[in-house]
């Protein structure tokens, strides 16, 4: 197993490029299964988690080409000729469930195993099945797999109110509403980028739907969808997690392809925290103006609130800021698995329940830390950049999922850091 070495060595300044959203790119991959002509990708960012949802896709009879180093991914979905997703593929990844909406409203049926457990808490896919139920389809979970079906082979439109809001209930809802017959209309549905990037996409293979970026999507049936191109959004948590590292050393650094749209909420944070961010032609410039920054409470929410996927690298901040500060988790349970591994750096934090208080000290210190989870990953590497001697992250395959030549990126503003392979 990797690890990854990191001396802190002060302030970095530079570029850095931000690729394409993993979010998006898993939720756009499923959608070639909803047409028989080709889907195209293009800003695809080069991901373990990208590959899987490739093995998966062919694994259901998808043609996958991977084009320019990665960077352009094209689907052919002629024919569904195996409609079963294993268990061997979907327990590596949650995004798997994806492709139940579709294959179950272009071809009447599929069988997708259960995502397992996860680190970050329960997380069920309840919503999921619910909004499919209320299109008509018929569930029944056996042996670990859901095996779902639509009577007279094609699901019907639905009023579907979802009871909180998730992002992966909305994308399986609204990608099977897009061939269902008649009208879909999605209550209490997703906001974020993600889903808007993903209904974009939809249109273009010729799908009716009205109300992305707001919590009602409505979506008229139709009755096949064809192929076409779309640039996948840029990915806001990268984006986000960059616009970190000056904040946590000092320098400046350029995001290039970053928009102030895709991560409002959270430059807002960065503001009170002192640190400035400013649109630039090419993207978002940031620049920490003091010494340290300022402790600030931060809560997590459904877009267009505080991400939950940038909660762990805004903590990795408050580790290094003057006062003390709030992160309340709303979204998922148990994700302040970075706390113990930041506290190993010499971070004074402590969680209860949802809660982690942060007081924040001078310096943090190198030490040997694990990574637990992929947004747990990247925190610690930030933590490492700002602390004095040496760090060593190890069990770096959760970073690997998420983040595109990390090393690379930040060794191109100063950084030292390197892989260490097992
Ligand atoms: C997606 C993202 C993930 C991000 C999360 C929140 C992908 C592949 N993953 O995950 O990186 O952290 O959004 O922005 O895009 N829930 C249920 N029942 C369900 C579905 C969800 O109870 O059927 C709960 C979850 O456990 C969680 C909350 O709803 O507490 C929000 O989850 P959701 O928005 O669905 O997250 P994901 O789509 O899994």
């Amino acid at each position: 197993m990797d690890s990854i070495l990191v001396r802190g060595n002060g302030a970095l300044s530079g570029a850095i490029p931000i690729a394409g959203a993993k979010n998006a790119c898993l939720t756009l991959m499923p959608a070639t299964l909803l047409s028989e002509e080709p889907l195209t990708l293009t800003n695809a960012p080069r991901l373990s988690d990208i590959a899987t949802m490739t093995q998966l896709l062919g694994s259901l009879g998808a043609e996958v080409a991977s084009l320019q180093d990665g960077q352009v991914l094209t689907m052919s979905s002629h024919k569904i000729t195996n409609h079963t997703a294993d268990y061997d593929i979907v327990r590596k990844m949650r995004a798997s469930i994806l492709v139940l909406g579709p294959m179950l409203a272009r071809d009447g049926h599929a069988i997708v195993s259960l995502p397992g457990g996860c680190a970050i808490g329960a997380r069920p896919v309840d919503l999921h099945l619910q909004a499919l139920e209320a299109m008509g389809a018929q569930l029944d979970l056996r042996d670990g797999y859901i095996h779902a079906k639509a009577p007279g082979g094609r699901l019907r439109g639905a009023a579907v109110s979802f009871p909180f809001v998730s992002v992966g209930a909305t994308e399986n809802a609204l990608m099977a509403a897009t061939l269902a017959k008649g009208t879909t209309v999605l209550n209490n549905a997703a906001r974020e980028p993600e889903i808007v990037d993903l209904a974009q996409c939809l249109r273009k293979m010729g799908a009716q739907i009205d109300g992305e970026g707001t919590s009602t999507i409505t979506i008229q049936g139709v009755d096949r969808l064809n192929g076409a191109t779309h640039p996948v959004v840029t990915d806001r948590i990268e984006l986000g997690t960059y616009m970190l590292v000056p904040a946590i050393v000092g320098g400046e650094i350029e995001c290039i392809g970053g928009r102030m749209s895709l991560v409002g909420a959270f430059a807002e944070k960065l503001d009170a925290a002192g640190v400035s961010v400013t649109e630039t032609e090419r993207g978002l410039r940031v620049k920490r103006n003091g010494d340290r920054v300022r402790a600030v409470n931060v809560v997590t929410e459904p877009f267009p609130g505080f991400p939950t996927d940038l909660q762990a690298q805004m903590m990795a901040l408050l580790c290094t800021a003057q006062g003390t500060s709030v992160l309340e988790e709303r979204i998922f349970e148990n994700r302040f698995m970075h706390a113990p591994e930041l506290i190993r750096m010499g971070a004074k934090i402590e969680v209860h329940g949802g809660t982690a208080t942060v007081t924040g000290v001078e310096r943090l210190k190198g030490a040997r830390v694990m990574a637990t989870d992929l947004r747990a990953s990247v925190s610690l590497i930030l933590a490492a950049l700002a602390a004095e001697g040496e760090t060593v992250v190890s069990r770096v395959y959760h970073l690997d999922r998420g983040y595109e030549r990390v090393e690379e990126k930040l060794r191109a503003c100063g950084a030292q850091i390197e892989r260490i392979s097992a």
